[in-house]
């Protein structure tokens, strides 16, 4: 049997592990159940644990018959801070806590995954390293398990991740050279005027006013600063003024995100995102705080690692759409293992309108279409083999 058929058969095994974790959400480095399902199941497939990376991050070795290079695969296992309103009989029981993004199907596909390449030891010449990641959601979970040495003792020459994609239906795949998501910032701004009476203006610096003209002038970066043919976005999503209606407050705060693909763009973004805010501030009177902190670099697919994946999914899933130039302005912290391990994060179509699976990630009522679970369990497993065996022209 191949694969595929091989992850069929585990069907019921990883929808199972996947409503399961779905009902019991973790929010980042809390994911002690989660954590202590995934060590269970990797330890009665015999394989060699490491519990506690990171606090929750769980990692296993598994050696194939033969010495050889060795290929991480990494699923992230964290919850989002939301209400579920999906209505699903697998539901959440924690309130406020949800899989919103498709992190239950990621660790499922992980342990169906290692189950796969445990009845394929013996075609293995290499290791294969199963990263299970907490903390995705913006709380630097890969990070911290780079920090405490996930990518040492052994060093992976290649990695690969996997995300369910609800943009697209089951059935669509994307496997794209270069990057594939975008570098994140989060600002936050203040910007600090004098506060005075709403009916006696020119006697204060209105920062509300202030702010105003900021916000608009943040949006010629991209109109007027990027090329037209590069790609970013800057987004000011949250703001802070005053309290009273017949007030002019003194300060202002307000905060957002960038995104960028390209170094260049990103380092052009943030020179104009700095003298846009500073400029316009100091010319109504007023003075500005800048605070930009780094989310995640870009995620780069490794064009030749790409490659001999795009060739597997072909084999495998000889029916499906295969993108080859797909991207999203989202990010993910596996962009940190990428920029030292070169590899390809895959994305994987979920999306099922007639049953109603197709809301978008991180909404409250986000679910998948379930069929891309053994899909994308066969894809990442015969992608790990086949950089340990057949296809091995990397
Ligand atoms: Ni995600």
């Amino acid at each position: 049997m191949g694969y595929l058929e091989e992850a069929e058969e585990l069907f019921d095994y990883t929808q199972a592990l996947r409503r399961d974790f779905h009902l019991h959400p973790e929010l980042g480095f809390k994911e002690v159940r989660t954590a202590g399902i995934v060590a269970r199941e990797l330890r009665e497939l015999g394989l060699e644990v490491t519990t506690g990376v990171a606090d929750t991050g769980v990692m296993a070795l598994l050696e194939g018959s033969s010495p050889g290079p060795v290929v991480m695969l990494r699923f992230d296992m964290d919850a989002l801070p939301i209400q579920e309103q999906t209505g699903a009989e697998y539901a959440s029981v924690h309130p406020g806590v949800m899989h919103a993004c498709g992190h239950d199907g990621h660790t499922a596909i992980g342990l169906a995954a290692a189950r796969l390449l445990v009845a394929h030891r013996q075609e293995l010449a290499g290791t294969v390293k199963l990263v299970f990641q907490p903390a995705e959601e913006g709380l630097g979970g890969a990070e911290r398990m780079i920090a405490e040495g996930v990518l040492e003792q052994p060093r992976p020459d290649y990695c690969l991740g996997v995300h369910v994609w609800n943009d697209q239906p089951v059935g669509w795949l994307g496997i794209a050279p270069g990057p594939v998501m975008a570098a994140g910032e989060i600002f936050q701004v203040r910007v600090k005027g004098q506060g005075g009476h709403g009916a006696i203006p020119h006697l204060a610096v209105d920062p509300v006013v202030a702010s105003a003209h900021i916000i608009t002038a943040l949006q010629s970066i991209v109109s007027r600063n990027v090329s037209p043919l590069h790609t970013a976005v800057v987004s000011v999503t949250t703001m802070k003024a005053g309290d009273a209606f017949n007030v002019i407050p003194s300060e202002v705060t307000f905060s957002g995100t960038i995104r960028t693909f390209l170094p260049e763009t990103r380092d052009l973004v943030l020179q104009r995102f700095h003298e846009v805010i500073t400029g316009v501030a100091n010319s109504l009177g007023c003075e500005a705080e800048v605070d930009v902190q780094k989310l995640t670099p870009a995620v780069i697919n490794d064009t030749q690692i790409t490659a001999c994946v795009q060739r597997v999914a072909a084999d495998l899933l000889p029916g499906d759409t295969i993108s080859q130039d797909c991207a999203t302005m989202g990010s993910e912290d596996m962009a940190y293992f990428m920029r030292e391990i070169p590899g390809c994060f895959i994305f994987v179509g979920s999306r099922n309108e007639e049953e109603g699976l197709d809301a978008a990630h991180h909404h409250p009522r986000f679910d998948f279409d379930e069929r891309a679970l053994p899909r994308a369990a066969a894809l990442v497993a015969a992608s790990a083999a086949g950089f340990l065996n057949a296809y091995g022209d990397l």
